[in-house]
């Protein structure tokens, strides 16, 4: 332990809104300053003591009819100080993790000294665009069509392949199998309920309260993540149809198009000690990767295996990981990755990881996802009286970052 060691000393995210669900139309800005407010009002923190804010977001698309910089916006609207510095990052699913990791830079240099790394994203908030050249800049003849950004995300647009699609053709050349996925999919699921059950989704831990206004009548209180199913069947769940023409990925075996918020407070140890405050996790180090956009299941394996080769671990030592399941794909095949292939190892891989659900059953508002994940892990780290895990996130075009944490 060191003074200069970087903690995390207050984390929380918001409940995870269906795609079609209560929140699907507040706008990400609005998640985002219900979590600023609430992870510093837990330790009764003044917001003019938190030097930057670091915002991780992916689908501009949705916030761009409000206005832009995000990051700003949201520290202003949760009442934090004029000249708290901000930024806005975009480093697609990965962002919040981005954040983290640019938290634990600035704290690490001496460039700050407290620092929240926080992500939103409500999809189903995202609007329907008419491209300029033919809205704005007149169209002769001819209807003006809406395009749709979630449509594959995208990635199709310049030349990319849809990465629900990538990841089905990787994860074959892997030797992981829809079925095999499916049935990862139906154990996220089970895992949540489970977690569920023992009181790990409790307001007041990882998960805060909130309130959603409606049309009419009192704002409805949410809970609790709208997207875990109660009932699921592995024979339903291999009947559905794969998107995209993927070759594996269904919308049983991959996340939903989800809305939520995240926010995280790091410090040093020793400004956590001068505040009085006690640290919940030390990050340990941090890490970013990318690699051939086609193989983006295969980010997280790589992305951990540079963290772990730097401080001189291996995936043995970590008491649980994490690896977002941008699809149940991208797990599976990291996860084999880092077994080198063995049936055994990668068994054992697949027991501690996601312990308690992940994002096929939470859902993934992407730009709040890497901080979701990295607080779930410390949470359960917490409850079992400490240790070490490591979580991974993939972004679009084969991005990664990983985190490490440990606790006690
Ligand atoms: C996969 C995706 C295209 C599916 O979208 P969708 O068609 O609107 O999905 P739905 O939730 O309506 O599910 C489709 C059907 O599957 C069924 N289904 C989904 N999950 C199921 C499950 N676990 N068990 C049984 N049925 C399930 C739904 O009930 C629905 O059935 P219906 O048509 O009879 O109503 C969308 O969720 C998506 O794009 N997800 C990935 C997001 C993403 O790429 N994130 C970034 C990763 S890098």
């Amino acid at each position: 332990m060191s003074k200069n060691d970087v903690v995390i000393v207050s984390a929380v995210r918001t409940p995870f809104g269906k795609f079609d669900g209560i929140l699907r139309t507040i706008p990400s800005f609005d998640l985002g300053i219900m979590a600023l407010k609430e992870v510093v009002a837990r330790i009764n923190m003044d917001p003019k003591d938190v030097d930057e804010v670091y915002y991780g977001t992916c689908i501009p698309a949705e916030y761009a009819i409000l206005t832009n910089v995000p990051a700003r916006q949201i520290t202003l609207g949760a009442g934090f100080p004029e000249d708290n510095i901000s930024l806005t990052i975009d480093r697609a699913c990965c962002s919040s993790m981005t954040a983290l990791r640019l938290g634990y830079r600035a704290v690490k240099a001496g460039d700050a000294e407290v620092v929240i790394a926080s992500g939103a994203e409500n999809m189903g908030n995202v609007p329907l665009i008419a491209g300029a050249a033919k809205a704005r800049w007149g169209n002769r003849l001819g209807p003006i069509e809406l395009e749709d950004v979630l449509f594959e995300l995208g990635y199709g647009r310049r030349g990319f392949a849809p990465v629900a699609t990538d990841a089905g053709h990787v994860s074959l050349e892997y030797g992981v199998s829809r079925e095999k996925q499916d049935e990862w999919a139906v154990g996220s699921h089970q895992k949540w309920h489970r977690a569920y059950g023992e009181g790990k989704y409790k307001i007041g831990g990882e998960l805060m309260s909130i309130k959603v206004p409606q049309k009419k009548g009192e704002p409805l209180v949410m809970e609790k993540d709208e997207s875990p199913r109660e009932k699921l069947s592995a024979e339903k769940l291999s009947s559905l149809k794969t998107v995209y023409e993927s070759p594996t990925v269904s919308a049983g075996n991959a996340p939903g198009l989800n809305s939520g918020a995240s926010a995280v407070v790091l410090m040093s140890r020793k400004k956590a000690e001068a505040m009085g405050l006690t640290p919940m996790a030390t990050i340990e180090a941090c890490q970013a990767a990318a690699g051939t956009p086609k193989y983006m299941a295969c980010v997280p394996a790589q992305t951990m295996g540079k963290l772990l080769d730097r401080a001189g671990m291996t995936i043995d030592d970590m008491d649980l990981i994490e690896i977002n399941e941008a699809f149940a794909a991208v797990t599976l095949v990291s996860l084999k990755m880092l077994a080198n292939d063995d049936p055994v190892k990668w068994q054992e891989l697949q027991d501690k990881t996601n312990v308690n659900g992940g994002a096929i059953a939470i859902g993934h508002p992407v730009g709040a996802s890497g901080a979701r994940i990295t607080m779930t892990m410390m949470y359960e780290l917490i409850r079992r009286g400490g240790g070490k895990g490591i979580a991974a996130i993939c972004g679009g075009l084969s991005q990664g970052e990983a985190i490490m944490i440990s606790v006690g």
